[in-house]
């Protein structure tokens, strides 16, 4: 029988038991936020189509949000479809609106046995009713479950997120629900669609690209940054332990002194 203990073995020849263990013992960040890029240069290194990197992308988020929960993670952040993203040719947007479907129809049992609750921001008016089905389902069926949170960015924009905000703040305002002495900066995140989430503690880029595109922008303010040039589908799980790693050795000073 094959020993899972010994399944990925590590750089420094640990196994990643140990390692899980030792970075256990340190602060895990709360709240890690990853752009999942490289999915169609994966595909093209292999003379493959683009929509094939993004299924092996959808097996990474499996083993992903699998080693997340396993490690006291609270909260993974997916940026899974931009508000940006629309603008890929009509076949790829619809592979990548029936993956959501794909990857619950298959891993919903699992995640409701790990006690992982689904959730999604973005803007939902425009995704479509299959995938926004797929996805209520497993919020329903994980609900009560207070395990790491799978939160999917899906058809999610940040300026489009913040813009909506102040509108609504504008009308609250108007209607007198809302005084401007009292507006701040906890005021002001409660009118974001991470109300209820604290900020990523840990963003994580791959595939080599040193931007934000749009993801998060008010809510990664003090967030520490962790970029690898490995394609999202070739993220694995010591990828993960390396960034969480790299994390425990950072000095957090949110603008004061350590
Ligand atoms: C960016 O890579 C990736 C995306 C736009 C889609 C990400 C989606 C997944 C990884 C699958 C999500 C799975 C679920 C379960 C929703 P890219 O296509 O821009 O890559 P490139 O820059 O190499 O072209």
């Amino acid at each position: 029988m094959i020993n899972k203990k010994k399944l990925w073995k590590t750089t420094d020849n640990h196994n990643a038991e140990d390692r899980i263990e030792t970075i256990k013992k340190e602060p895990v960040p709360e709240h890690v936020a990853i752009i999942m890029d490289g999915n169609g240069r994966w595909a093209k290194k292999r003379a493959l189509p683009r929509i094939a990197g993004h299924h092996e992308g959808m097996k990474t988020v499996k083993r992903i949000t699998k080693l997340a929960n396993k490690l006291g993670v609270k909260v993974l952040t997916l940026y899974a479809f931009s508000t940006e993203n629309w603008k890929r040719p009509k076949h790829e947007v619809d592979f990548l609106m029936k993956l959501p479907e794909e990857f619950l129809g298959t891993f919903l049992p699992e995640l409701i046995e790990e006690n992982v609750q689904v959730q999604m921001m973005g803007e939902q008016s425009q995704i479509p009713k299959h995938t926004l089905s797929a996805v209520e389902k497993a919020m329903e069926k994980t609900r009560d479950n207070d395990g790491l949170i799978l939160n999917f960015a899906l058809n999610y924009g940040s300026r489009a997120e913040i813009l909506t905000a102040v509108k609504n703040i504008i009308r609250d305002a108007k209607n007198d629900i809302l005084l401007e002495e009292n507006l701040n900066e906890e005021l002001f995140s409660r009118y974001l669609m991470t109300k209820h989430l604290k900020d990523p503690d840990l963003l994580i880029r791959t595939s080599g690209e040193i931007r934000l595109s749009n993801f998060m922008l008010w809510q990664l303010a003090y967030t520490e940054f962790w970029f690898t040039d490995v394609n999202w589908p070739d993220f694995k799980e010591n990828h993960l332990l390396e960034a969480i790693e790299a994390f425990q050795r950072r000095s957090r000073r949110f603008g004061g002194l350590s």
